[in-house]
């Protein structure tokens, strides 16, 4: 049977994948991105694999917390322990995932000092050892793929995507910066292009997925184009459009987002119980901006301190509509 990424290649090109973002992309964000606007895949916050082997693994599993609705999703997991890899792709096929990613693209400071994420690509051997290590744990039933950047300190696609073109990897997604250039340069589209060309030569049946600035289906349907790759990732644009990935759904006002947002901290509730409201502040400016009014009300809502009195305020706004 054909994995996922060539299920999605062959249905579809070029398809699109909502990108992985910590402390955004949890199991309540995907599961209402799912019901209102739908991406072809999602991905997990990143999942430390190496807090997974330890005693601390109750506060990573949160991390991998998902219905069975939410399909096809991929786990996303970083870390420098190989054998730690190993032990968690066990877990993860065990837990229905449709796949597994491996992070070689965080730029974060705390990850880099440990050596994990985007230190990889300054360290092919480690990187080699834990490729094959996390494919040893899925044991072929299900896909191993990396997502990370065109180099360090400098561009290096050929040697970097060369190197794990030559690793056997089912997909790589490609964030088309450096480390060094965090997201403070314009998407370098063109190296991402460059790799679609070595995939050709190298290994054909990798998936490429290209993923930087893109802010709409159109964009993204140009890029993929012009570069060749199978799929484009959105990250940030969805801040912009909620609606990003259906461009049939062109109306936003306050009638189609505030039930949006009411099922939100409804389903956050329900889910995390009554931690973590701030961070849940982030969705408010997420789906009540861009109309008449918007910034009036969003203002009364970052001034909120529990869920009952963010629900207070939609309900009463909602009266009004
Ligand atoms: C808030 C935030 C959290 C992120 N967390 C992750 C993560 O957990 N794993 C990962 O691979 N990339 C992460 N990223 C990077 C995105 O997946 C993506 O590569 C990057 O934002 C560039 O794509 P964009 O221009 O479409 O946003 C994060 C980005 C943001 C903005």
């Amino acid at each position: 049977m054909k994995n996922i990424w060539q299920q999605l290649t062959n249905a579809k090109q070029p398809f699109f994948v909502l990108a992985p973002m910590d402390d955004v992309t949890d199991t309540v964000f995907r599961r209402i991105v799912q019901k209102y606007a739908p991406a072809d895949l999602m991905m997990t916050e990143f999942a430390n694999a190496d807090g997974w082997c330890s005693p601390g693994r109750q506060a990573i599993g949160t991390r991998l917390q998902h219905e069975k609705t939410e399909k096809p999703l991929i786990a996303q997991i970083w870390g420098i322990i190989p054998a730690h890899y190993e032990e968690m792709a066990r877990d993860v096929v065990a837990m229905g995932f449709d796949g597994i990613d491996i992070n070689m693209g965080c730029p974060v400071k705390d990850m880099i000092k440990k050596g994990a994420c985007s230190a990889m690509i300054e360290n092919p051997a480690l990187a080699k050892e834990v490729i094959s290590a996390t494919q040893k744990g899925a044991g072929g039933k299900i896909p191993v793929s990396v997502k990370t950047r065109i180099g360090f300190s400098e561009i290096n696609t050929e040697e970097w995507i060369g190197f794990l073109l030559e690793q056997n990897l089912d997909a790589i997604t490609i964030h088309g910066r450096t480390k060094a250039e965090m997201s403070k340069v314009p998407a370098h589209w063109d190296e991402i292009a460059k790799a679609v060309k070595l995939r050709d030569k190298i290994s054909p049946d990798t998936t490429i997925i290209g993923n930087g600035d893109v802010m709409s289906l159109e964009q993204g349907r140009n890029l993929a184009q012009e570069s060749g790759v199978d799929g484009i990732m959105i990250g940030r644009g969805i801040f912009h459009n909620f609606f990003v990935f259906d461009e049939t759904k062109t109306e936003r006002n306050l009638a189609t987002m505030l039930p949006i947002l009411r099922d939100h901290v409804v389903l956050h509730q329900k889910t995390w119980g009554n931690e973590k409201f701030e961070p849940l502040k982030k969705f408010v400016k997420m789906y009540i901006n861009g109309f008449a009014g918007a910034s009036e009300l969003r203002a009364e809502m970052m001034q909120t301190k529990s869920h009952s009195e963010l629900l207070a305020i939609i309900d009463k706004t909602a009266i009004s509509i």
